[in-house]
């Protein structure tokens, strides 16, 4: 890990972690040595176009990577501690109890069956061991804390909305105490004015709990108001990290350019997303160097035959041929 991504306040450090998934008999590496350090109460945005490894990076810090993945290089460290990432069993009395995943799409992960009260209660009777009143008790508590009067507990799934069902799952999420909420596209399937209303949510619970934020996501606009720092994700790799305000004033890496230049704007009248030219390579097609070269406005030579390395750069850091510490200059020309 470098420096600048370790911290001895640190929560959560993610050291070097590189993931494949096993495709008939073929390996296919998703994540590619990833680093970053999170503080607890830090929240910090995972933005990226799909296919990017971000729910790969999730899964993998929550320990629940797919059967057909494998975890070939790096490792997590909880509070100091290596997690066991790679093995089911081990890592069962860490999950949700030090970090939680609220994923997309609540209506799929919930039961339709059972009253949401009893979906709440069940994570504290079986991972804290809580009497059954007590826990009910808890799942009340856990309610009025996403906003939903907590006689709405009789409700099943379906009597509730979309955004309430999600309310539903940040209770779930918050059931064991957990110190890090991980938010995979939490409010994608939600219309705009829910979608804010769920993303205020997760920022005064973060507040009011100190809990520390992975918020997940392919909309760099929606990351200003939550978030305190961005980490931007190509092809498996980060390749920018830095403050809200200096990734949005002065991003460095030309992928990052790019995706604050889709975001639509109507003061200057741009109203559409305009999107990136060129797709995301797949995994069994990644370009050699810089994976980002063919699509680069700014490619030269070296990018198409050297990865550049994700190196400390002003306050945060940049993986690009165009920052070398050595290019400096010739960089500080070119903004
Ligand atoms: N279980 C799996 N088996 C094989 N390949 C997988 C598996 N899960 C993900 N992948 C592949 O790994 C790569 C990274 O996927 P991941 O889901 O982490 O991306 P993502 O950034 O979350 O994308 P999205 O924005 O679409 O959710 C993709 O190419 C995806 O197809
Ligand atoms: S390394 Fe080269 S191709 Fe990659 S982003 Fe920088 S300039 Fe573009
Ligand atoms: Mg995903």
């Amino acid at each position: 890990m470098t420096n600048s991504s370790r911290d001895m306040a640190s929560l959560l450090e993610v050291d070097r972690l590189s993931v494949d998934y096993r495709l008939k008999g073929i390996s296919l590496r998703a994540i590619d040595d990833v680093s970053f350090a999170l503080r607890a109460g830090e929240a910090v945005a995972l933005v990226g176009e799909s296919g990017s490894g971000k729910t790969t990076t999730a899964m993998a810090i929550a320990g629940l990577l797919s059967p057909n993945a494998r975890v070939s290089q790096g490792e997590v460290r909880y509070r100091g501690q290596r997690l066991p990432i790679d093995d089911d069993a081990a890592m069962r009395p860490h999950r949700w109890s030090e970090t939680s995943v609220v994923f997309q799409g609540a209506m799929n992960a919930l039961n339709p069956v059972h009253r949401i009260i009893k979906q709440i209660a069940e994570p504290c009777m079986l991972k804290l061991g809580m009497p059954k009143a007590d826990a009910i008790g808890r799942a009340r508590e856990l309610l009025e804390l996403v906003g939903i009067p907590a006689d709405r507990g009789a409700a099943y799934p379906h009597e509730l909305s979309g955004g309430m069902r999600q309310r539903v799952m940040i209770a779930m999420a918050l059931a064991c105490r957990p110190s890090i909420i991980i938010g995979d596209e939490p409010t994608t399937a939600l219309d705009v004015i829910t979608q804010a209303q769920i993303l205020k949510l997760l920022a005064e619970l973060r507040s009011r709990l100190n809990l520390a934020l992975i918020l997940i996501t392919h909309d760099l606009s929606v990351v200003a108001e939550t978030c305190d720092r961005v980490m931007i994700m190509y092809a498996g790799r980060i390749v920018e990290d830095g403050t809200v305000a200096e990734i949005f004033a002065k991003p460095k890496h030309p992928y990052t350019r790019l995706l604050i230049d889709s975001i639509p704007n109507p003061e200057n009248g741009k109203k559409m997303i305009r999107p990136i030219p060129g797709d995301p390579p797949n995994l069994r097609s990644r370009p050699a160097g810089c994976a980002f070269h063919p699509r680069c406005p700014s490619a030269m030579g070296v990018c198409s035959t050297e990865v550049p390395v994700l190196d400390k750069f002003g306050r945060g850091r940049v993986a690009c041929h165009l920052h070398r510490s050595s290019q400096e200059d010739k960089v500080a020309a070119h903004d």
